[in-house]
């Protein structure tokens, strides 16, 4: 029949296309406003478009070489907001020292201790809730990120120091817990008093407990503290002179 004459031509031709474009291996190019969802690794040139200035491309700022879209915060990160120095750039160490010079502002945080770097960490957790992170570019200038967006030596250092930092941290909230800090009460004329109560320094609990000095490592002066068993010894641990054992306050005398 005549139709299998055109269709020879044009079906075959048709089904090729078809199948081309299912198997031929290619890369879609999708696009939101002008940019590619294929990684995009912005610089600290390209970054800097992005401070929410008068003809810029929008409101990032960066963390730890990841990319924020900060323009909810706008009245922050804008022109005239009280954070806008942040705005295009990666000034991740300023979110620590509250240094916003321009030496201030830099993504070099080798000087932070591994407690700084869990602060730090808590900045990051706050935009990833907060803002829109953009995955699809992150920033390559300076440290973290390598041209293949592979995480760079120095990011993996930061991680390993912020982990050490996460076990500091478990470690002194856990003796914060044993330990608790004491109330305490001062006067020129009578001195000082220390006690202690279900709640006292922060830490809620079933239980009293009586005072005690605590000597740190390396400390020379005693901080009060508050231990649940009064006849339980413990070294770095000394009563409150002219106080007894099981007393839930103690005096101490003017200096
Ligand atoms: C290391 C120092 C500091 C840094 C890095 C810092 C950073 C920031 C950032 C990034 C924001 C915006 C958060 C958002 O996106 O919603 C913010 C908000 C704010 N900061 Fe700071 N800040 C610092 C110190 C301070 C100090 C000392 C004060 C007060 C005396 C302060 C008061 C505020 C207030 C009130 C807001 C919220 C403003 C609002 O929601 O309208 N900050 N801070």
């Amino acid at each position: 029949p005549p139709w299998t004459s055109w269709c020879r031509y044009y079906c075959i031709a048709f089904l090729s296309v078809v199948l081309a474009a299912i198997f031929i291996p290619h890369k879609w190019s999708l696009t939101f406003g002008n940019e590619s969802a294929s990684m995009r690794l912005l610089n600290a040139h390209e970054l800097s478009f992005y401070n929410g200035g008068q003809g810029s491309k929008g409101l990032y700022l960066a963390l730890l070489g990841q990319i924020f879209d900060v323009n909810k915060g706008e009245k922050h990160y804008g022109p005239g907001g009280a954070y806008h120095f942040m705005a295009g750039k990666d000034a991740s160490l300023s979110f620590i020292t509250g240094d916003f010079t321009e030496s201030g502002l830099t993504d070099d945080v080798s000087s932070l201790s591994p407690l700084q770097l869990v602060a730090l960490y808590e900045w990051l957790s706050f935009y990833h809730k907060n803002q829109v992170l953009k995955l699809n570019c992150i920033f390559n200038m300076n440290a973290y990120y390598t041209e293949s967006g592979e995480p760079t030596d120095t990011l993996l250092q930061v991680e390993a120091s912020l982990a050490e930092g996460q076990r500091l941290k478990a470690q002194s909230e856990a003796d914060k817990a044993r330990f608790p800090p004491c109330n305490s009460e001062w006067s020129a004329s009578t001195g000082g008093r220390v006690w202690c109560s279900t709640k006292s320094g922060g830490v809620e609990r079933k239980w009293t407990g009586v005072p005690r000095q605590l000597y740190s490592p390396g400390s020379s002066v005693a901080r009060c503290v508050c231990i649940e068993n009064p006849y339980e010894d413990y070294p770095n641990l000394k009563k409150y002179e002219g106080c007894l054992s099981s007393s839930e306050s103690c005096l101490i005398g003017p200096d």
